[in-house]
């Protein structure tokens, strides 16, 4: 008689499919499916593979995908893809709401349609950001964004085909790619290397809380490994522990990073000139989650792990006691076109 070992061994791994898979979630989504043996990449979508936004031909080429997915047809579907350039969303409001809610919305339809369990990302700019309490998934939504209501949106295309499906809001990612970390750890090298002097400027009266993409895939593949009884559908909010403030995280960021001698000023929103008004408090309660056993470690502790993987293109450096010693930072991979820290990311 097979122990539950054996049944486990013997059970096909359960087929994922991946949406956005080039981007800071869905590479992580990727690389734990890949290293799990209980699970397997139905399929992994770049925009190179499948353009969410070319609505015209978007419908038959997921048909298609679904009927024909190279892994066989997925068990559960994953959307990591949007287009989340916050200021620009303001300027390109046709293109947002195509990528971020039409598109997930044709995805819900189908996958409806054939009976396969969607898990679609999300956003706590949904959110007015002028409360002061966590908010929960009931709490009304009011986004003052474009990105933030074609995110809304999304949400509701996606329950409305498919009153099923898990919406999964998340907040502050940082992962392999361009993200706020990065953004700081490069201004603080140039202040390192000389290439500019003075303190980094960074936001204080925006407050959240930053999620490591590694530790958001990882709950959602456990979610994913789940009977979808369990979850049943709905809004689901995931996070990092803790809270903070973009000036708190920057400082945080360079003290694990080994650049506590680099200064930081903190400054209101109102003093840079940004298209889109971010959220001055977009804290998502998490308890639903955790009741179901889901707990996020701290975002200080992802933070760290952050800096110590390969998703990070930095070493932590030792301070050049003389600047004509201080290593060629000009070699760095990835990082040279880093956005202006102002610019906190979405
Ligand atoms: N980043 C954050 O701070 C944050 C905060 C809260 C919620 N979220 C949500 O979390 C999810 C994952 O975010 P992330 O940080 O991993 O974002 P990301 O790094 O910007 O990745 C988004 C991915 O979507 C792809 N994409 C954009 N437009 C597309 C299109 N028209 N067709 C196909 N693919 C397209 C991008 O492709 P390209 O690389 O080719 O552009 C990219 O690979 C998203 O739903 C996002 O809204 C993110």
């Amino acid at each position: 008689m097979a122990d539950s070992r054996d049944e486990q061994t013997l059970k096909a791994p359960r087929r994922i499919g991946v949406i956005g898979a080039g981007g800071q979630l869905g590479r992580c989504l990727v690389r734990q499916i890949e290293s799990a043996p209980d699970l397997t990449a139905s399929f992994a979508l770049t925009r190179e593979e499948l353009d969410l936004s070319d609505a015209a031909g978007l419908s038959d080429a997921i048909a298609r995908l679904l009927d024909e997915a190279p892994g066989g047809r997925p068990e559960v579907v994953i959307n990591a893809a949007a287009y989340t350039k916050v200021d620009l969303c303001e300027s390109e409001q046709a293109l947002a709401y195509q990528t971020n809610a039409l598109a997930p919305g044709e995805w819900a339809r189908q996958l409806a349609e054939r009976g396969i369990r969607f898990i679609h990302v999300s956003t706590d700019y949904v959110f007015a950001g002028e409360g002061t309490i966590p908010y929960g998934e009931g709490d009304p939504t009011d986004p003052r964004t474009v990105y933030g209501a074609s995110k809304r949106a999304g949400e509701v295309a996606v329950l409305g085909h498919q009153p099923d499906a898990l919406v999964v809001r998340t907040s502050w990612v940082f992962g392999p790619g361009r993200n706020f970390p990065l953004a700081i750890l490069d201004q603080a090298q140039k202040r390192r290397t000389g290439e500019v002097t003075g303190p980094l400027t960074v936001v204080d009266d925006q407050r959240g809380a930053p999620t490591y993409a590694a530790d958001l895939a990882f709950a959602l593949l456990a979610i994913a490994r789940q009977d979808e009884a369990q979850w049943g559908g709905g809004l689901l909010h995931l996070r990092n522990a803790g809270e903070t403030t973009w000036y708190d995280f920057a400082r945080e960021i360079l003290d694990q990073a080994g650049f506590a001698d680099v200064g930081i000023d903190p400054v209101p929103s109102s003093t840079f000139e940004t298209a889109a008004r971010r959220p001055h408090f977009s804290v998502l309660d998490c308890r639903w989650a955790e009741s179901k056993g889901i707990t996020m470690p701290s975002w200080k502790d992802a933070l760290s792990r952050y800096l110590a993987s390969d998703d990070c293109p930095y070493e932590p450096v030792v301070p050049a006691e003389d600047p004509a010693a201080a290593p060629d930072f000009a070699a760095a991979p990835e990082t040279a076109a880093a956005p202006d820290p102002k610019e906190t990311p979405r």
